[in-house]
């Protein structure tokens, strides 16, 4: 590139940034002029056509398009780009033993039926049965009674209740930890199932030999007074090796789900008709508020 070329680029550039120097809100300067540098520096190191610029545009249209108030492509594309997963890390620093964070997901309901402990969630859904048992504590190791858990997860077909066409509410539910920090209930086995692909995030993962799936996984937010709202997953081990479309799997969230015969005991006697359950252990750790 010539020097006068270079120059050219620059300046472009600086005139771009001095635009938002008298922007009122100081952090909205500061994503600005940010986001601004890295995107300028983006075109110039990649050399962009015009091609390219105008497939772009074509990219985030399909997106906006495809977007209502049943499917968030938008969130989509930020999830598959590792965007998601980066902010909540970002936003939910380590902290002691406290339990790691990951991506909410698109299936969360703030309304979901309550159950008491040893209920089962699935509530008809199609699934092998899976018992879940563990203990809210904060850093200190300090049992929190009354936690609010919510729990919710896809069937075995891979399907959420938000995504049936009969509106009713299977596979969620929120509980409350016992007067000594525990929890337990009935659920279903976690299975591996895609992300929305017929849309543009599905032609980009399409177009970089990308999987769609997700490593099974069951979703828990953990809320209690004083303590930091947990929004995060329990993973199955073995599954996790396959990678993640979201990027959402952490080592520290892998969890043993043992797979037991029919006619081996349960924890509270229920009697199984399928040929196999399972069940597995999430202890959570819930971190102090923060500042
Ligand atoms: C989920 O785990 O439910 C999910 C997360 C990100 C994108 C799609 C689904
Ligand atoms: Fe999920």
């Amino acid at each position: 590139m010539t020097p006068e070329q270079v120059r050219r680029e620059e300046e472009l550039s600086a005139t771009v940034l001095a635009s938002f120097e008298a922007t009122p809100d100081v952090r909205l300067r500061t994503v600005l002029t940010s986001l601004t540098e890295h995107l300028h520096a983006f075109v110039r190191e990649v050399r962009l056509s015009e091609d390219e610029w105008q497939a772009a545009i074509d990219f985030l249209t399909a997106t906006g398009h495809i977007t209502d108030e049943r499917r968030q492509e938008f969130i989509l594309l930020s999830d598959v780009l590792g965007i998601s997963m980066q902010t909540v890390t970002v936003n939910n620093a380590a902290h002691g033993e406290a339990t790691e964070s990951t991506v909410v997901g698109p299936f969360f309901a703030a309304q979901s039926p309550r159950i008491e402990n040893g209920d089962d969630l699935a509530a008809g859904a199609p699934g092998e049965p899976c018992w879940v048992e563990g203990t809210v504590t904060d850093t200190s190791g300090r049992p929190v009674s009354a936690a609010r858990l919510d729990v919710w997860e896809a069937d075995d077909e891979g399907r959420y209740d938000v995504q049936y066409s009969d509106g009713r509410t299977t596979a969620r539910a929120h509980l409350f930890t016992d007067r000594s920090g525990a929890y337990r209930f009935w659920a279903l086995t976690p299975t591996p199932y895609p992300i929305p692909d017929d849309g543009p995030v599905g032609a980009l993962l399409k177009a970089t030999n990308r999987s769609p799936m997700r490593v099974p996984h069951l979703h828990f937010k953990a809320s209690a007074d004083g303590l930091r709202t947990l929004v995060t997953h329990a993973f199955v081990r073995g599954a996790e090796l396959a990678g993640d479309s979201v990027f959402g799997v952490r080592e520290s969230l892998v969890r043993d789900f043992q797979r037991l015969p029919p006619d081996a005991p349960t924890p509270d006697g229920r009697v199984i008709e399928s040929d196999s359950w399972t069940r597995a252990r999430f202890d959570i750790v819930l971190a102090p508020l923060p500042g």
